[in-house]
């Protein structure tokens, strides 16, 4: 296939705006799957996936249609729908000439539509912005179009489609062969972008590869550029979408390697694949970068006994997801766990779910955190996640800690209300653009606060209506403190908050406010002591109580003195002990006011 007769695109839109939707229609209606097919597609994908109506990640698709008399070949690429997975939608845009934005008209432009715009159009790609759901009772075609309009000033119409019953899909892919520029590959050394991966149990580690110069044949020894790994590859082919073999991938198309990896770790998204004997004389693509998790949580088995299931099924997961981290943790309540690094919190919230229902683990996970880098004052940079690892301040020269670009968009009507939000959690203006009918604030926040509550906080100021997306843009210098707590005048480290400067009173207070909400009482009095830097800054105590619980009933309801007895044993067995003071699991929760 000559280049001038390729096209490769991807789909991008915000969630539920019905790219799914507009995929299958596209497939049924170029032949490439049947009807019956496009179900049992369906029954394919995660559960997890369906239940919660979002798709992670879908395989590329070879499409062959005949416009004009001509036969081109269409490859339509996946990207994964949510921002944790932002370095690979990145990658998997990198591998396509144009998009198209699908946006649904009863929502119109959401947060999402634009964060994945500005990804699309920073990789410099042809964007098609298209109107879906036009057919739904509820669809402002006109209030969307003008919404796009100040996205697109140069545009003159926007087509409007309905991916459900098929309206004007055909015009879609008249609009993609006839307005995204063709591969504009070089006869020279094969450049190949590896843009996503996946394990396969009998071909090992598979590439999904986009041809970017020269061709891939069979039997001959290939190598990644930035890894080095060299392999000869076991079979190549195209997806159609299941995998199908073909004798070799030319300048521009979009295909796959079955490299033979044992893991997936040992190929890298955005690495690329060259002749081995060119190596030296072949520049990688531009763009690589190694995946590094934002969020961190430790995950500890219910039943301590099955710490070793736990290892096994993170083993397994990691199998065919190199972006998770996993180190030990160890917590004096919950016993031994793993210390995991996710890509956000919905990645985190997946993994959870996947452990409790593919390996019939009950876990527990602490709130997420996120990784601060420190400055030592003898020049040595150290990373470092939770405050239990925080150094004595007087050896440290500077933290600093991620910030995220984060993008709201909502009705005007709420404007105040988010502004005011965004200010709350140390957010600081960089853009504000007004659309139709909403408006889009870009602002830096500190990712701390956009993974712990910024999220449900625009939700609810906006019921609902207000989206939010964020992505990493950097570290920036943090004035964060330790706070430590002592129960009883004993340290307990497990307690300890890393929190910014500014606020180290009120949090202090807070803390040790839950903290006397949650530790029930003793027979002595527990005072409760937050320090900072060795300074108490908020105090409260338990009161003791008297001997037995039940003498204030005098002994007249026997069966409320076995029920008030049995409650206290119960609360008993879930406490653990440090030292002489006994603390419940909540104590180990963020306080609310946090
Ligand atoms: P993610 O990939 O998970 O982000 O979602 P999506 O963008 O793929 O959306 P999906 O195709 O799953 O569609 C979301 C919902 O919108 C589904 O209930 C679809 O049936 C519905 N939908 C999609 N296209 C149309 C359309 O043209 N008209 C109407 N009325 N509903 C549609």
């Amino acid at each position: 296939m000559e280049q001038k007769f390729i096209r490769n695109f991807a789909v991008i839109a915000h969630i539920d705006h019905g790219k799914t939707t507009l995929t299958d229609r596209l497939l049924e209606l170029t032949g490439t799957l049947s009807p019956r097919e496009l179900s049992e597609r369906m029954l394919d994908s995660n559960p997890i996936e369906q239940e919660r109506g979002i798709t992670i990640k879908l395989a590329p698709v070879t499409m062959r249609y005949v416009y004009q008399g001509q036969e081109y070949q269409l490859n339509l690429i996946d990207t994964p729908g949510h921002i944790d997975f932002n370095y690979e939608v990145e990658r998997s845009l990198a591998a396509c000439e144009g998009a198209i934005l699908l946006v649904d008209a009863t929502k119109g432009v959401q947060a999402q539509t634009l964060t994945n715009l500005r990804l699309a159009q920073k990789q410099g790609l042809k964007v098609i912005p298209i109107i879906n759901k036009v057919d739904a009772a509820a669809a402002e075609v006109e209030r969307t179009a003008l919404d796009l309009l100040s996205l697109f000033p140069d545009e003159k119409d926007f087509l409007g489609i309905s991916a459900k019953t098929g309206l004007r899909v055909e015009q879609v892919l008249t609009k993609v062969i006839e307005e995204i520029p063709p591969p504009q590959g070089q006869d020279r050394p094969l450049r190949a972008l590896v843009f996503n991966s996946f394990f396969h149990p009998h071909l090992g580690t598979i590439a999904f590869i986009r041809v970017v110069d020269g061709q891939v044949v069979p039997n001959i020894k290939l190598a990644l550029a930035q890894s080095k790994h060299e392999f000869v590859p076991k079979q190549l082919g195209v997806f159609n979408p299941r995998l199908t073999v073909v004798d070799r991938l030319d300048t521009g198309q979009v295909g796959y390697l079955a490299t033979g990896f044992k893991t997936i770790a040992d190929l890298k998204v955005g690495d690329t694949v060259v002749w081995a004997q060119d190596i030296s004389e072949t520049p990688p693509l531009p763009g690589y970068r190694e995946i590094k998790p934002h969020v961190y949580q430790d995950i500890f088995p219910q039943d301590a006994s099955q710490y070793s299931d736990l290892v096994t099924a993170m083993d397994k997961l990691k199998l065919n997801d190199a972006a998770l981290k996993v180190g030990p943790a160890n917590s004096a309540m919950l016993g031994h766990g793993l210390r995991v690094g996710f890509l956000g919190l919905l990645h985190a919230d997946i993994i959870r779910e996947r452990l409790e229902r593919e390996f019939n683990l009950d876990v527990v996970g602490t709130s997420p955190s996120v990784e601060y880098q420190l400055s030592m004052a003898n020049g040595s940079e150290i990373k470092i996640s939770q405050a239990s690892e925080f150094p004595d301040p007087s050896l440290i020269k500077e933290v600093r800690e991620p910030i995220a670009l984060v993008t709201v968009v909502t009705p005007v009507q709420f404007l105040g209300l988010i502004i005011q939000s965004l200010e709350d959690h140390r957010g600081r203006t960089v853009d504000t653009q007004y659309l139709a009918s909403a408006v889009k604030l870009s602002y830096r926040v500190p990712l701390v606060e956009v993974i712990t509550d910024l999220h449900d906080a625009i939700k609810s100021l906006s019921s609902g209506f207000a989206t939010l997306d964020y992505e990493l843009v950097g570290f920036e210098p943090v004035n964060v403190v330790k706070l430590t707590v002592q129960l009883n005048r004993q340290d307990i480290p497990a307690l300890a908050n890393l929190v910014v400067k500014d606020r180290a009173l009120v949090r202090a207070k807070a803390l040790a406010a839950h903290l006397k909400r949650t530790i029930p009482r003793h027979q002595f009095e527990v005072p409760i002591q937050v320090l900072e830097g060795g300074q108490i800054v908020a105090r409260e105590t338990v009161k003791s109580f008297r001997k037995d619980v039940t003498a204030k009933l005098y002994g007249g309801d026997v069966t409320r003195r076995m029920k008030l007895l049995e409650k206290q044993k119960r609360g008993k067995r879930r406490m653990k002990a440090f030292g002489n003071v006994e603390i419940p699991p909540e104590a180990f929760l963020p306080p609310t006011e946090f």
